[in-house]
Formats: structure tokens, C-alpha cells, sequence
């Protein structure tokens, strides 16, 4: 039997069988290996869970929306690494879940931005973005500075965590409620974006 392209072109389903055939094991190639670098695998040096200010302030981030104009992601190319500094590596997102990595970009990239500004200019372009930059089409968070943080909805999200293979240890978990005790949703906001990338230090 002769086994050309012409009868694989003329049946549609030997076609179509093909093609999946071909683009799974192509794929497989390109996925398996991730599972399997350290680079990808690996916690970059120094990376620790979410604080529990900074794990609230995540979920607040996540809560507000602000992926929506944000990504956490600099792309290993020139423009961006000149604009953000290092490039994003895997190992600095393990304890992300979810990710925040995205591609829409209305306000710039946030990846590496904690340390950029002072805590008291977060506190101000929070609540409202044009008292800094009058030309931002941002919105404004005022709400973010009254609402208190609730320690019992913390431990329960670090449990969770815990179980999804989160390195925290009953004592984190047990001290978790302390540590936001009195904090405003604000106070957890910036604490988030003020340890964003700081791991990796590239800019002068
Ligand atoms: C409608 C789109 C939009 C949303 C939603 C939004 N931002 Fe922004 N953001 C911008 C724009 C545009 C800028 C640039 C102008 C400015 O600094 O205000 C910006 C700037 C910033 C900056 C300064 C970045 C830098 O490198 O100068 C931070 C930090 C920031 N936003 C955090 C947040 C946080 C946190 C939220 C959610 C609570 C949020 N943004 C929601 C559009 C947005």
C-alpha cells in the first residue's frame, strides 16, 4: 500500500489525526524540559512566602483590579529592560498564586517597582493619582485607607496556601491575625508593591 501525501491530504480525519499527532509531540518538547530546569523550578535567592501584610495586599490588588492596566512582567527585551530593569525570571513567581504577570499595559509595568517610590507617594497616588501625576488616567483608591484588614480571613488564606505546598509553618500561620491587627487595606497595598522585584537589583 502506498502511503503518500496525496491520500493524507484527500482524508480529512487521517489528516486531522496527523496534525495532532505532530503538534502534540512538538509540544510536549517544548513544555516537558520547564518541568525539569532548575531555572524555572526554583525559587530565585532569598525569596520567602507572602508576609501576611503583604499576601493581603495581593488580594487587594487582585480584589481592585489593577492587572487590568498592569503587568508584572519585563519582557527580556532592550526597550523594556532599559525602562524596568532586569528582565522577570520564573524563579521569582513561585509563591504566586495566581500569577500577575498579564500583557495589558495602560499604566506602566509594575514588576520591579517596589522601592521606586517612597510609602508616602503609593499613599497619595493611591488615593488619588493626579495629586503626583496630573496627565494619570488612573483611578483613585481612596476607600483602601479606612478598611481594616480581618485576621481571620488571613490565617484562612494562608492555610490554603499551605495545602497548595506554600512553605509556611504553623508558627507563620499562627502569628498571621497579629500581624495585620489594626492595618488598613492601604498599609497592605503598598507593603505588596514595595517588595515587588526587589530581589533582583539591576538598576543604578
Ligand atoms: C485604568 C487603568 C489603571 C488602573 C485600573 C490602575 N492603574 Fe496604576 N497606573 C495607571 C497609569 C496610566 C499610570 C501612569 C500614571 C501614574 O503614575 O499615575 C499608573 C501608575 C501606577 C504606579 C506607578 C508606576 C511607576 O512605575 O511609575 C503604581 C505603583 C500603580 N499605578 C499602582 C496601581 C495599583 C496598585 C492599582 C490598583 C489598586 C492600579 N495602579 C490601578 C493606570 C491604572
Amino acid at each position: 500500500m502506498k502511503f503518500s501525501h496525496d491520500r493524507i491530504e484527500r482524508n480529512p480525519w487521517l489528516l486531522i489525526g496527523l496534525v495532532l499527532l505532530v503538534i502534540s509531540i512538538g509540544g510536549l518538547v517544548e513544555i516537558v524540559p520547564l518541568f525539569f530546569q532548575r531555572s524555572t523550578t526554583e525559587p530565585v535567592a532569598g525569596l520567602q512566602p507572602y508576609s501576611p501584610l503583604r499576601l493581603m495586599g495581593r488580594d487587594v490588588y487582585i480584589r481592585e483590579g489593577c492587572y487590568g492596566c498592569h503587568s508584572q512582567m519585563i519582557r527580556p527585551f532592550r526597550a523594556e529592560t532599559e525602562r524596568y530593569g532586569h528582565y522577570s525570571v520564573a524563579g521569582e513567581f513561585v509563591y504566586d498564586r495566581p500569577f500577575q504577570w498579564g500583557s495589558k499595559r495602560t499604566g506602566p509595568d509594575l514588576a520591579r517597582v517596589g522601592g521606586r517610590y517612597s510609602d508616602e507617594w503609593h499613599r497619595t497616588h493611591l488615593s488619588n493619582p493626579r495629586d503626583l501625576v496630573p496627565e494619570s488616567n488612573m483611578p483613585g483608591y481612596p476607600w483602601l485607607a479606612t478598611r481594616r484588614l480581618d485576621g481571620a480571613e488571613v490565617t484562612a488564606r494562608m492555610k490554603a496556601l499551605q495545602r497548595l505546598s506554600v512553605p509556611y509553618t504553623a508558627q507563620d500561620i499562627a502569628q498571621a491575625s497579629a500581624a495585620v491587627a489594626g492595618k488598613s487595606e492601604e498599609d497592605a497595598l503598598v507593603a505588596y508593591l514595595q517588595g515587588l522585584g526587589t530581589l533582583i537589583k539591576t538598576r543604578n
